[in-house]
Formats: C-alpha cells, sequence, structure tokens
C-alpha cells in the first residue's frame, strides 16, 4: 500500500486515494452500468450510490443477477464495540436499513466484541460489554425490525458461529493471514483465529434458511481484507462467496489527523451534545478561503471540504440540493460560515432525534434481535453435519 495512507481493518490513516485503493485490494469500481441496473430493478437509487459513497464491490453484479432471477440472499455487516459510536460508523448500517428494506430480507448484525477485547491492549472486559450495549442501542435506533434482523455478539453467541469457524480456520495458513493483515510473531493467536469469526456470518444464512443463495455485505472498504480470505475459503468449503459492496470512510474533522477514539475533536460522536458539535463544526477543515473576499472571488473547493462531505454522506438527502451547495461554494455565493451553521443545525436536529429513539430501546428490547433466542441451538447445529 501507498506511503500517503494506510487503510487495515483496525486502522486507516492519511488522504485514501479510493481509486489507487480499488486497484491496491483488487477489488472492482461500481460502474455506471451497474448503478443503471441497481435503478432498474429497485424503481429507485439510494444516495449512497447515487452519489459514489458506496464505490466499489465484489460480486455485486452476481448479486444483481440473482436477485433479478428471484433468488434470494441475505445480508451481513457489523461493529466492533471498543468505544462510542461516531457518525462515521452509523454510515454503512444507514446503507444497510436502505437496502435491507429495498431486497426485503432478512440481516445479520455481527458484533465482533471478542476482536475488540483483543486487540486492544487497554480496553477490558468491562467496558466491552458497556460498549455492546450501548452500540447496539445506537445500531437499533436507525428502526431495524426484530423479525428479519440477528444480533450476533460473539462473546454471547459464539457456539452459533463456531462450527463455521473452524472449517474456515482450517484452510487458512499463517503465511496467507500474515500476507493479508501484517500480522506478525507478536500478534497474539487470538486475533490470528479472529478473521475466521468475521469470516462466519458470510455462511451462516445458509444454515438458518435453505432458501438462502447468496450473501452481500455492506461495509467501509476498510474490511476489505477479511473478505478477500473468506472468499477464498468459499469454493473450499462449497458454500457461494460473498459478495461485497465497499464504501468510502466518512472523513476526520481535521486535515491530517484521522478520525480517532483517542481525539474527540476529530469526530462527531452520537452523544455529543450541541455545544460539542457547534465547536467542532465550527473548527473543521473547510476548502474555502481564508477571507469571505477572497471567497466571493475565488470560490471555494467543496471536493476538499470536509463540511461538505458531511452534507453528502448524511446531511442532505436530495441530489439537486446538494449540487446547488456544490455549485455555490465553487462561485463563492456560499460562504463557509453559512455552510457551517446549517451543517450544525442538521446534526443536532439529527442527535436529538437519534437520542430520543434510542431511549425507548431498552435492554429487554434488545433481547429479541440475539441469535440466541431466535435460533434453537440444538437444531442449528445439528444443520452442520455436512459442512466439511
Ligand atoms: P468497526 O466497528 O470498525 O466499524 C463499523 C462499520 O463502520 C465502518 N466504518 C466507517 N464507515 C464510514 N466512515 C468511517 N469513518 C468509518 N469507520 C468505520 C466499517 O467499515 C464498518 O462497516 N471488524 C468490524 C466489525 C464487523 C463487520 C462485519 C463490519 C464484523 N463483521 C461485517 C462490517 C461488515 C469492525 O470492527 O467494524
Amino acid at each position: 500500500m501507498s506511503e500517503e495512507y494506510k487503510v487495515t481493518p483496525w486502522e486507516v490513516t492519511g488522504e485514501v486515494d479510493y481509486e489507487k485503493l480499488i486497484r491496491e485490494f483488487g477489488v472492482s469500481p461500481l460502474t455506471d452500468d451497474l448503478v443503471s441496473r441497481f435503478r432498474k430493478i429497485f424503481g429507485e437509487l439510494p444516495s449512497e450510490i447515487s452519489r459514489k459513497l458506496f464505490y466499489a464491490h465484489r460480486d455485486f453484479d452476481v448479486i444483481l443477477d440473482k436477485v433479478e432471477s428471484g433468488k434470494k440472499i441475505y445480508l451481513y455487516t457489523g461493529r466492533g464495540p471498543s468505544g462510542p459510536m461516531h457518525i462515521g460508523h452509523l454510515f454503512p448500517f444507514v446503507f444497510t436499513k436502505k437496502l435491507q428494506t429495498m431486497l426485503n430480507t432478512e440481516l445479520f448484525i455481527q458484533i465482533t466484541s471478542d476482536e475488540k477485547f483483543l486487540y486492544h491492549r487497554n480496553i477490558g472486559r468491562e467496558e466491552i460489554f458497556e460498549y455492546t450495549i450501548d452500540n447496539i442501542k445506537d445500531i437499533l435506533a436507525l428502526g431495524f425490525d426484530y423479525k428479519n434482523t440477528y444480533i450476533i455478539d460473539d462473546l454471547r453467541a459464539i457456539q452459533y458461529l463456531y462450527q463455521i469457524a473452524v472449517s474456515v480456520a482450517k484452510r487458512v495458513t499463517f503465511s496467507t493471514a500474515k500476507a493479508v493483515f501484517g500480522f506478525t510473531h507478536d500478534t497474539n493467536i487470538g486475533m490470528i483465529f479472529f478473521m475466521s469469526i468475521q469470516a462466519a456470518p458470510s455462511f451462516i444464512g445458509y444454515f438458518i434458511n435453505d432458501k438462502y443463495e447468496g450473501c452481500l455485505i455492506p461495509a467501509a472498504i476498510d474490511q476489505d481484507p477479511y473478505w478477500r480470505v473468506t472468499r477464498d475459503i468459499a469454493t473450499k468449503i462449497k458454500l457461494p462467496k460473498p459478495a461485497q459492496i465497499h464504501g468510502k470512510l466518512l472523513p476526520g474533522l481535521k486535515k491530517g489527523i484521522k478520525m480517532s477514539a483517542s481525539i474527540p475533536e476529530t469526530s462527531i460522536y452520537l452523544s455529543d451534545s450541541p455545544e460539542a458539535v457547534k465547536k467542532k463544526i465550527w473548527e473543521a477543515y473547510t476548502g474555502g478561503q481564508p477571507t469571505i473576499e477572497l471567497q466571493r472571488k475565488y470560490g471555494g473547493d467543496p471536493d476538499k471540504c470536509v463540511v461538505f462531505s458531511y452534507f453528502k454522506f448524511l446531511f442532505e438527502d436530495s441530489d439537486d440540493k446538494l449540487r446547488e451547495r456544490y455549485e455555490a461554494c465553487k462561485s463563492g455565493e456560499l460562504t463557509c460560515g453559512e455552510c457551517k451553521r446549517e451543517l450544525i443545525d442538521r446534526i443536532n436536529k439529527f442527535l436529538e432525534e437519534h437520542r430520543r429513539r434510542k431511549e425507548k430501546i431498552t435492554d429487554e428490547y434488545i433481547e429479541k434481535y440475539l441469535i440466541n433466542n431466535k435460533v434453537d441451538l440444538e437444531n442449528h447445529i445439528r444443520q452442520y453435519k455436512l459442512l466439511r
């Protein structure tokens, strides 16, 4: 990977060159042709696709073929509960919710409590348990329906994944894991095995409902290394290769500093107060000129502006209005101050509403989504008798 930026499942730094990343990861771009097919099949386009925020894929064309010929596919996505969620973490879930409605299908959400315990030296069990509940509440506040959504919390539901995980682990050598994930002799052995746990939900649907003929994973592109290995193993265990649709990462608020849990000013957390949002956005990096006079004269650069990217990712539903904002910035008609004020207002309205919905999600309500309560374990394990 290039020097200027780094994208791994655990760390994203620098300014990501997304076109280059397509080549480096060996994924395919989401072409205009695929976008048109999507529109034709579903009759509409989610903004994440029309704006190419979900911009690359593996076998998304195969998924569209299957959907077109009436075959059933399920969705799989996830979250690692290492801290409170920021707005970037929510983004793939917002898109997943739209896909779930369009496909009218089941969704498996993996909460990798084990991964975060293994990866972070300084995070203990207690914090992981706390963040697991808190993050699940943030995710469910988006309105997923318990009737077709399963939550798999690894530390509490490993028995549902383990049959698949051992079949995957048996076929991944240490040299492959090292090459794909950059593991070293200092990596703990839990992390080396963990990839087979993240692979497991890519196949679980087939053992819960035999109507499924494919799995689609919406996530940001940082998770791709997992899928590269998972897809190779699929062939070996004679199950369909999971397909992916890859999103871009919402950039951090400060230039050159990644969105980081240890530097709270770099992102908007779902728990941020209105004052905190105001301060963070006010100090955010923009594509504007240093003075209003220069802005009016030369215009700004929305392509380089973090404030604009927040509108583009989550805070402007209308493609037309987004385009108007883009043009008004470029022509100098719109100033950074005006743009920031509007963004602060939209984020705070969104967060207020989000927290209102989150408050209603009780610990008991979460139980309805847990795979432990939805799928009988004994029967489930019997389904694996033919798995190699
Ligand atoms: P995690 O918790 O790091 O991230 C959760 C989801 O958010 C995406 N993401 C972002 N999207 C937009 N902007 C950002 N700045 C940003 N940062 C992270 C991630 O790609 C992910 O989609 N190991 C995983 C948990 C997991 C998973 C999965 C994720 C298990 N199975 C299947 C996706 C799909 C993790 O720690 O995600």
